[in-house]
C-alpha cells in the first residue's frame, strides 16, 4: 500500500499539471517527519518536491524535537522553508488563504500497536495518549480551518483514510472530517485502491462574491432558526 505523500504527487501531476510550471505555489504538511522510516519519510520527499518546482514549503508539528529535525533539513538542502511547532488545527486556524497544496498526517489513529514512546510523546504534548476519537476531531478541525486558509482550487491530501466500499464508513484519520468536508464545499477527487489515502478539492466557485453570499444568507436563516 503506498503512502499519502506518494498519492499527493500523482495527484499534482493528474489534477493540477498547469502548477508544475509556476512558481510560489505554497505547501503545508500537517504531521512531520517522526521517525527515520523509509514508509515514511514525507518531509523531505514534499521539500525536495516544492525546492525542485520554487515552492514554498512549510510544515507543523506539535512535537519541537519533530520541527528541529526538519529545520536541519532545510538547513542541509540550504532551502528557507518553515517549521511550525504547534498543533496543527490551530495552527490552520490563523492562516488566511495561504495554501495551494495540504498533506494532513497528523494525530495518528489508533490502530493498538503504536510504541510506548509515542505514547508518551502524546501524553507529554497532547496530555494524554492516541485515541481515536481525538484523532478524528483534529482532522476534522484541520479540514474546517482549510475552508479560511485553503486558496482556490486548494488540494488536499488525507493520509491513513479508506473505507472498504463506496457504501461504507470511513476509517483511520478521515471518518469525521471527509463527511464535512463533502457538506462544505469540497469534492472526493482521488480515492484509488492503492492508497490508504484521499484526495479532496475545494469547489473551484467556493470564494465567489455570489458564493459567500448565498453561504452568508444561509447561516443568517438558520440563526433566525429558519
Ligand atoms: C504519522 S506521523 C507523521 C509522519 C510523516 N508525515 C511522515 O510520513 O514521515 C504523525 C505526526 O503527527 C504529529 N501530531 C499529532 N497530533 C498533532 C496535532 N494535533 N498537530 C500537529 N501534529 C500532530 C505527531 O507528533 C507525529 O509526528
Amino acid at each position: 500500500m503506498d503512502h499519502g505523500h506518494a498519492l499527493l504527487l500523482r495527484a499534482l501531476q493528474e489534477r493540477r499539471p498547469e502548477w508544475l510550471t509556476r512558481t510560489g505555489i505554497s505547501m503545508l504538511e500537517v504531521g512531520t517527519t517522526r521517525e527515520p522510516l523509509p514508509s515514511q519519510d514525507s518531509t523531505r520527499i514534499l521539500s525536495a518536491f516544492c525546492q525542485e518546482h520554487s515552492w514554498s514549503f512549510t510544515t507543523c508539528d506539535m512535537d519541537p524535537v519533530n520541527s528541529e529535525h526538519a529545520r536541519e533539513l532545510f538547513a542541509s538542502m540550504g532551502a528557507p522553508f518553515v517549521a511550525v511547532t504547534a498543533k496543527g488545527e490551530d495552527y490552520i486556524r490563523t492562516q488566511n488563504r495561504a495554501f495551494d497544496v495540504v498533506y494532513l498526517d497528523a494525530y495518528d489513529f489508533d490502530h493498538g500497536k503504536h510504541s510506548e514512546q509515542r505514547q508518551e510523546r502524546y501524553e507529554e504534548f497532547l496530555g494524554s495518549r492516541i485515541d481515536q476519537d481525538a484523532c478524528e476531531v483534529m482532522h476534522l478541525e484541520a479540514m474546517q480551518g482549510m475552508n479560511h486558509a485553503g486558496r482556490k482550487g486548494c488540494l488536499v491530501v488525507i493520509d491513513d483514510t479508506w473505507r472498504d466500499g463506496p457504501t461504507k464508513p470511513w476509517k483511520g484519520k478521515g471518518p469525521r472530517a471527509i463527511p464535512w468536508a463533502l457538506r462544505n464545499g469540497w469534492e472526493l477527487t482521488m480515492e484509488l485502491p492503492d492508497y490508504r489515502a484521499v484526495v479532496l478539492e475545494l469547489d473551484p466557485t467556493y470564494y465567489r462574491p455570489d458564493q459567500r453570499l448565498a453561504r452568508a444568507a444561509k447561516r443568517f436563516g438558520r440563526k433566525l432558526g429558519g
